[in-house]
């Protein structure tokens, strides 16, 4: 396990005269894993729902292709759990994957029952299929916009339930911990500024980490603050060296990069090279439903062949109509620059879409960290293993969030609520930097060096550089979310990169141009990292 140090806290902290309050369960992160642990817990006791922006802003809002899940007669629990561990590289638990997988239908049909618009067909959910994926079930809902309506469904749930309070603007700066138990979070709120939230429940579900990267599909509040809280707390964080990369994000120099659905080419979509060649068959069977890591890698190496910036994503031959109605997002997208899928072509190319290591969790959601549980992106709960199939994460959010949020409330302590933790962080001398320069400058360089193809050089380079930059950010005490974020990218896109130059293998969306071949007999294992 890999060991490394920096300051347990970010801001100076004296629990006696900050403005507190305490909660029976407190979650960190309103996405699908959050939002579900709330409203399972508000069935033990009081919750308290903290985000750092709004609740719309998750990866889950914006999630498009669906949730996948076995809800046709004509498929099998054995067929879903096969395509996931054959994705996963050899390192997904199949104790998991069986959990997952099997608690599913059960866990989208209740989402129904909540008011969850899942599209439908002659009374059924209607499934699509994705890239491995050996039978369609992709549950989708208002076509590709299945993540905003189940965040949806579960903010309206969780608004229901007069015992949980959501507080928006919240940032989450650490976990406090005494002798490895979670007692809560010390966060910052925009206009109520430092607060405490004792908790005698933790449930981490911040989500994602894509803004680490130059090119993502996340928004902008992926910035693996989960992670690196977490590490700083203690816990164990597993595989960070596996971070899936999107095949197709709209490329168009200037704009910011937009998903476009994988559930496009399940239904038939053509990758086409700058030439106007389907080049997908060159490198796989499957073709454009091969996994996303083997179809990136081509779009990548067909990009390179081509000395072009991007590639096409060709829906010509699609009936225009029914694609307005079943890819609503998609075609508002395409209408905003101008582009008329009937005559164009769809300029996309990969980008950082999905953290698949994280905070490690066992099967009941726990950490190695007492009264901290995690839900969601930011953890690694052993089902995806190197490599996430496509719209498993929705569905791993609502089964570990119901798992984290069933869990009792630890019991109360005569204590509880006044604990004394008193921190602070000696003044620096050295100059500060340009936050956002360097904020620009590390997603730029974990891109270049971090990205879908590594080699050693590149990566040390990376850590040499990310090194540098710590020792003006990290010794800083900072007072609103920019400097914490950026000392928390820093933090994890260190330990991604080291973590990814002690893996001498490529497994999964872990591809190393010097060591292609996967090595079972010295890396068939997970990847730990602790402070
Ligand atoms: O392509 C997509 O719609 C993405 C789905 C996912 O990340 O699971």
């Amino acid at each position: 396990m890999l060991q490394l140090d920096f300051r347990r806290y970010l801001v100076d902290i004296d629990s006696v005269t900050t403005h507190q309050q305490s909660t029976d369960y407190l979650v960190i992160g309103a996405g699908v894993g959050g939002l579900r642990a709330a409203i399972e817990a508000s069935q033990h006791g009081s919750v308290t729902v903290v985000t750092k922006g709004t609740v719309e802003d998750s990866n889950t809002w914006h999630a498009q292709g669906g949730i996948a899940s076995v809800l046709e007669k004509t498929d099998k629990f054995e067929s879903h759990i096969a395509d996931t561990m054959r994705t996963g590289g050899g390192l997904s638990d199949e104790k998991t994957v069986d959990l997952v997988v099997r608690q599913g239908p059960g866990l989208i049909r209740q989402l129904l029952d909540w008011g969850c618009a899942f599209d439908m067909v002659n009374g059924n959910i209607a499934t699509t299929i994705e890239g491995g994926h050996s039978h369609p079930r992709i549950a989708h809902a208002h076509g590709d916009e299945t993540g905003r309506i189940i965040a949806q469904t579960l903010i309206a749930k969780a608004r229901q339930q007069r015992n949980i309070t959501i507080i928006e603007n919240f940032f989450s700066i650490d976990l406090l911990t005494t002798d490895n138990k979670c007692l809560g979070v010390i966060g910052w709120h925009k206009e109520k500024d430092a607060r405490i939230i004792w908790a005698l429940n933790t449930i981490l579900a911040t989500g994602g980490a894509g803004q680490l990267y130059r090119e993502t599909t996340n928004p902008s509040c992926a910035t693996a603050d989960g992670l690196a809280i977490a590490y700083r707390a203690g816990a164990i964080l597993q595989d960070l060296e596996f971070i899936q990369f999107h095949p197709t994000t709209l490329y168009i120099a200037g704009a910011s990069r937009a998903l476009i659905t994988e559930t496009l080419r399940g239904e038939g979509a053509v990758l086409r090279d700058t030439k106007g060649r389907a080049f997908m068959k060159d490198y796989n069977p499957a073709a454009e439903l091969a996994p996303r890591d083997i179809v990136s890698r081509a779009i990548l190496t067909q990009m390179l062949k081509t000395k072009s910036t991007h590639v096409y994503l060709d829906i010509r031959h699609f009936d225009k109509q029914h694609f307005t109605k079943r890819f609503p997002v998609i075609s508002e997208l395409c209408d905003s620059f101008d582009i008329d899928i009937s005559k164009d072509l769809i300029p996309v190319r990969p980008s950082a879409h999905y953290m698949v290591g994280g905070v490690k969790t066992d099967i009941a959601a726990k950490t190695n960290i007492e009264n901290l549980y995690a839900c969601g992106e930011v953890t690694s709960t052993g089902l995806h293993g190197a490599n996430r199939l496509g719209s498993n994460s929705l569905l791993e959010g609502l089964v570990f969030g119901r798992i984290a949020g069933q869990t009792p409330a630890a019991p109360k302590t005569a204590g509880f609520g006044q604990s004394t933790i008193k921190f602070q962080i000696p003044h620096s001398e050295l100059r500060h930097l340009d936050t956002s320069d360097v904020r620009n400058s590390l997603r730029a360089i974990m891109w270049r060096n971090v990205g879908i193809t590594r080699k050693s050089p590149e990566m040390r380079q990376a850590i040499d550089q990310i090194r540098f930059w710590q020792r003006y950010v990290m010794d800083k005490a900072f007072d609103s979310p920019a400097g914490w974020e950026l000392q928390n990218m820093l933090t994890v896109c260190l330990l991604i990169a080291q973590s990814a130059l002690a893996r001498k293998e490529s497994r999964g969306v872990h591809f190393r141009s010097d060591f292609p071949n996967t090595d079972d007999e010295h890396y068939k294992k997970h990847s730990e990292i602790k402070r």
